[in-house]
C-alpha cells in the first residue's frame, strides 16, 4: 500500500476572469454538468466554488500523477467533485482505471480570495 498527495490554490479572481472572458467554453472544458449546476446554485458566492473544484481537480491530478500510465487519456472533466447530502466533497477520477485505488480523499477550502484543495489517494 502507498499513499499519495497532492494540493493546490487559485486566486478565485483568476476563474472569475477566465468564466467571463470565455463563458460556456471555459465551463464546458473544465466542468461538468453536475458541477456547473452544483456552482451556479451558490448564486454570488458561485467564484470560488468553481476555484475550488479547479483546485480540486488540479491537486487530484498531482496525487494520481505518479502512477498514471497513460496521462493522454486524462482531462479536465476525468475529475468529478460531488458533495454530499452533508456537504462533504468526494472526488471521482473517470476514463483511467481506478482498480489500483484503495481509496481517495479530498477536504476543500475557500476564503474571498482563495481556494484551496487537499487529495489524498491509497494505492493497493
Ligand atoms: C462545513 C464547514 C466545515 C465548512 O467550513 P467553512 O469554514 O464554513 O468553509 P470552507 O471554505 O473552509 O469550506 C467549504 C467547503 O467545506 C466542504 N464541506 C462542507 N461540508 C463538509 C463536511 N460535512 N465535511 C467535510 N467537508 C465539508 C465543502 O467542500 C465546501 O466547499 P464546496 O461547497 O465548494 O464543496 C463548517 O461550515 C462547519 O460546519 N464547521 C463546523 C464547525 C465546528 O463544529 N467546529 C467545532 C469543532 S472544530
Amino acid at each position: 500500500m502507498k499513499i499519495y498527495c497532492g494540493t493546490d490554490i487559485i486566486e478565485i479572481e483568476r476563474i472569475r476572469q477566465s468564466i467571463e472572458d470565455m463563458e460556456n467554453k471555459f465551463l464546458e472544458k473544465i466542468y461538468t454538468k453536475k458541477e456547473i449546476e452544483y456552482c451556479e446554485s451558490k448564486k454570488a458566492q458561485k467564484y470560488q466554488h468553481y476555484a475550488a473544484r479547479f483546485a480540486a481537480k488540479e491537486a487530484a491530478f498531482k496525487a494520481i500523477s505518479p502512477i498514471l500510465k497513460d496521462k493522454s487519456k486524462i482531462t479536465w472533466k476525468s475529475f468529478e467533485v460531488e458533495n454530499d447530502k452533508e456537504g462533504k466533497p468526494h472526488i471521482y477520477i473517470h476514463d483511467i482505471d481506478n482498480t489500483a485505488f484503495e481509496s481517495i480523499d479530498i477536504s476543500i477550502s475557500h476564503c474571498k480570495n482563495y481556494a484551496v484543495a487537499y487529495v489524498v489517494v491509497i494505492v493497493k
